[in-house]
């Protein structure tokens, strides 16, 4: 992979929050999950006004490099596991030393993988913009939102999605542990399993449409393949080794014959990156809110949904969902 190019960081100096805020209050408006802020309509999809506000600042600056990478994803798809492997993947052989003399800035050691790779709708607010040349960005925005440079620089972009039911109950666990991080822990508040479940059925939900999130990515992945890859969680599980191979020819650093894969998969599994002292430690601070980088690290494991959700609840999904993608060729 050339390192040389990189998209360059939104200029803070560009950022007029007043103007974003005055176009935000235009939108239709929906309460959205109990005990969190309400949900904007933006080109057909919700979203809290963090996210959209980092959309939309994004739209108007954000430019694209065609060497840039994108990984995109609705929440709780596996961003975090999909940003670890593409890092380790793209930064092999150019790790830091231990006096961090080398061209990357960060290990996955030494920083959560949120940090490693900035998502587009955060950057102009992190503290920590990478200074590393890596081209990788995340976002979890739809297709038909991404910034308009996006598109035109025809860079690459890599979607994972999951299957809606154990989205959605990842989603719920994440979402109430925000809610009662920034109330001591009193999560009363919050939307009860039922209530985001339904909600969730209707599109209501972060970044939803969930299944227009992914049919948005799947048209596009199939009129350009060549320049997106569109993969599924379930199979990252299933095959992690066949996926890593996957990216790192996609992303244009193809494994060489004799070089092992087996050390990425290992250094980006769940138990490793769970139990690293940065993910025990570190909190993922956006927009003045604090994460604790152990909450992008609950179970991992596919089916989780049969704990929480009965049949029929994971019955009606299924049939939203098969309704919904029906004609565009895409099934889970
Ligand atoms: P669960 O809540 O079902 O455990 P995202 O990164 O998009 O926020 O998605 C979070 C989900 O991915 C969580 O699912 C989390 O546990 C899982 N996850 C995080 N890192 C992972 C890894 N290395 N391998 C497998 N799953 C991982």
């Amino acid at each position: 992979m050339e390192f040389s190019t990189t998209s360059k960081p939104i200029p803070a100096s560009g950022i007029s929050p007043e103007s974003l805020h005055e176009e935000i209050s235009q939108l239709p408006k929906e309460k959205g999950w109990r005990g969190l802020q309400g949900l904007f309509l933006y080109k057909n999809f919700w979203f809290y006004p963090a996210f959209l506000k980092g959309a939309l600042h994004a739209r108007d600056h954000f430019q694209a490099q065609p060497t840039d990478i994108f990984l995109c994803s609705s929440m709780k798809t596996g961003t975090t596991w999909l940003k670890s492997l593409s890092f380790t993947i793209a930064t092999r052989g150019h790790r830091p030393s231990d006096d961090g003399s080398d061209m990357t800035t960060a290990s996955l050691r030494t920083a959560v993988p949120h940090d490693c790779i900035p998502f587009l709708e955060f950057h102009e607010y992190s503290t920590a913009v990478r200074g590393s040349e890596i081209p990788l960005f995340a976002s979890h925005l739809p297709y038909t939102c991404l910034p308009k440079s996006v598109i035109d620089s025809d860079c690459k972009i890599v979607y994972i999605c999951r299957d809606p039911k154990d989205a959605f109950v990842s989603m719920w666990f994440f979402l109430r542990k925000f809610v009662a991080g920034k109330n001591s822990t009193d999560v009363e508040s919050f939307a009860s399993i039922d209530e985001g479940f339904e909600l969730f059925c209707k599109g209501s939900s972060s970044h939803g449409p969930y299944w227009e999130h992914i049919v948005g990515y799947w048209e596009a992945s199939i009129r350009r393949p060549e320049k997106i890859l569109f993969l599924k969680y379930e199979d990252l599980v299933e095959d992690t080794q066949l996926w890593v191979k996957k990216l790192a020819e996609f992303f244009g650093c193809p494994f060489s014959a004799g070089e092992e894969r087996e050390g990425v998969v290992k250094e980006c599994s769940f138990e490793s990156l769970r139990d690293l002292e940065v993910t025990k430690s570190g909190k993922d601070e956006k927009r003045g809110r604090v994460i604790e980088s152990s909450a992008y690290f609950r179970k991992g494991v596919v089916g989780d949904w049969r704990n929480h959700l009965s049949d029929e609840m994971g019955k009606k999904i299924d049939v939203i969902m098969e309704e919904k993608l029906m004609g565009s060729g895409f099934t889970f």
